[in-house]
C-alpha cells in the first residue's frame, strides 16, 4: 500500500481529502498532523477526531501540530463559509473533546514517521505549511527521507483568496512556505488555489454527492450547509473562474493517491514573497531559472477530471 501522512487545518475541504484518503483501498494513512489555519489548533485537531470517527478510523494517530506562524502571532483566520469550528458550525453531539490526540508533537511525528519508512512516505500538505518549515529545521535530511510530497496552496495567477494576490495556506504563514519551497528536496507537487478553481466541479455534481445514503454523506451534507449557501450567493459573481463547487484540498490529496489524475504538470522553480506591501504570501514562478534555485516543484497544469470525481465519489461511500 502507499504510505500516506497528512498534514491539515481541518476544515471542510481538508476533511473531504481526509475522507477520499480513508476510502482509498491502495492507500495507508498513518497518522494526521494538525496545523492551525481554518481554525484554532485545538478545533482543527477536534474536527480531525470528528472526521476518523465518522468514517470508524480512529486508530490513525492524530497529532498536535503549530498554533501558529513562524513570525509574528497568525493562529488562525476562519473563513465565514467554513465557520468559526472550521466545519460550517454543524454541531457535533459525539464530541468528546481533544483527549484522544497524541501525546507526541506532530513535528516529532513526522520527523519519526518518515524515519520508521525511510523513502516511502507521500506527505500530503494541505494547510498553512508550518509543522514542514518547523521539521526541517529540526532535523535537515527530513525532505530527503519522503517519498514526495503534495501540497495545496500558492497561485500561479497573481489572484488570491486570502489577500489580493496571495493564496490562504502561503499568506498565514509565509516564511515557512518559503522554507519548504526553498528546502524541500523530494519531488514536490503543488496544486495551486487558481487551478483548482479552474477545474471547478458542478454543484450538480455536488448536491448528488451529499445526498447519497449513509453517514459520511450525511456528515458532509451537514457540514457543507454553510458554504453551499454561501457558494450559491457569491459563486456566480466569480468573473475569473465562473459557479462551481471547489474541494481545494482534494485535488493534492488525489494526485498523492493516484498520481495519474495529474494529465500534465509544468516543472519550476518556484518561491514566495515575504516582503511586498500586497504581495506577501503570494507565489512566486521562476520559469527562466533567475534565482538559479536548487529544486523545482511540479504544478498541476492539467486534469484528469473523471478520475477525480470517481476518487471524490469514493469518499463518501459508505462500503469504502
Ligand atoms: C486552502 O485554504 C484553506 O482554507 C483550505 O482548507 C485550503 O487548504 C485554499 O486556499
Ligand atoms: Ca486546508
Amino acid at each position: 500500500k502507499k504510505l500516506l501522512l497528512v498534514d491539515a487545518d481541518c476544515g471542510v475541504d481538508d476533511a473531504q481529502a481526509l475522507m477520499m484518503a480513508l476510502a482509498a483501498p491502495q492507500v495507508q494513512v498513518l497518522g494526521v498532523t494538525c496545523c492551525f489555519g481554518n481554525a484554532p489548533i485545538e478545533n482543527v485537531c477536534r474536527n480531525t477526531l470528528r472526521v476518523l470517527r465518522v468514517c470508524n478510523r480512529t486508530e490513525i494517530p492524530v497529532f498536535r501540530g503549530a498554533a501558529s506562524s513562524l513570525v509574528g502571532t497568525r493562529a488562525s483566520l476562519p473563513i465565514d463559509h467554513f465557520g468559526t469550528d472550521g466545519l460550517g458550525d454543524a454541531p457535533d453531539e459525539t464530541d468528546s473533546g481533544t483527549e484522544c490526540v497524541q501525546k507526541e508533537h506532530a513535528v516529532s511525528a513526522l520527523i519519526r514517521i518518515v524515519c520508521e519508512h525511510e523513502g516511502q512516505v507521500s506527505l500530503v500538505a494541505v494547510g498553512p505549511l508550518t509543522n514542514l518549515a518547523l521539521a526541517v529545521r529540526m532535523d535537515p535530511t527530513f525532505p530527503q527521507k519522503l517519498k514526495d510530497l503534495y501540497i495545496m496552496g500558492g497561485n500561479m495567477e497573481g489572484k488570491g483568496n486570502r489577500t489580493v494576490c496571495g493564496e490562504f495556506n502561503f499568506v498565514m504563514d509565509p516564511e515557512a512556505a518559503h522554507v519548504v519551497l526553498n528546502e524541500f528536496s523530494c519531488p514536490m507537487y503543488i496544486a495551486t488555489w487558481d487551478f483548482t478553481c479552474r477545474n471547478k466541479l458542478p454543484w450538480e455534481f455536488f448536491d448528488e454527492w451529499v445526498s447519497q445514503d449513509g453517514d459520511k454523506a450525511a456528515f458532509m451534507k451537514r457540514i457543507t450547509s454553510k458554504c453551499r449557501a454561501y457558494s450559491r450567493a457569491t459563486s456566480r459573481k466569480d468573473v475569473l473562474f465562473g459557479a462551481g463547487f471547489v474541494s481545494y484540498d482534494s485535488y493534492a490529496m488525489a494526485a498523492a493517491i493516484d498520481s495519474s489524475v495529474m494529465s500534465r504538470n509544468i516543472e519550476c522553480s518556484v518561491s514566495v514573497e515575504l516582503r511586498g506591501e500586497l504581495t506577501r504570501g503570494m507565489m512566486i514562478l521562476d520559469p527562466s531559472h533567475t534565482l538559479n534555485k536548487k529544486h523545482k516543484a511540479f504544478l498541476t497544469k492539467e486534469w484528469d477530471m473523471n478520475k477525480f470525481t470517481q476518487l471524490l465519489k469514493a469518499a463518501l461511500e459508505q462500503s469504502c
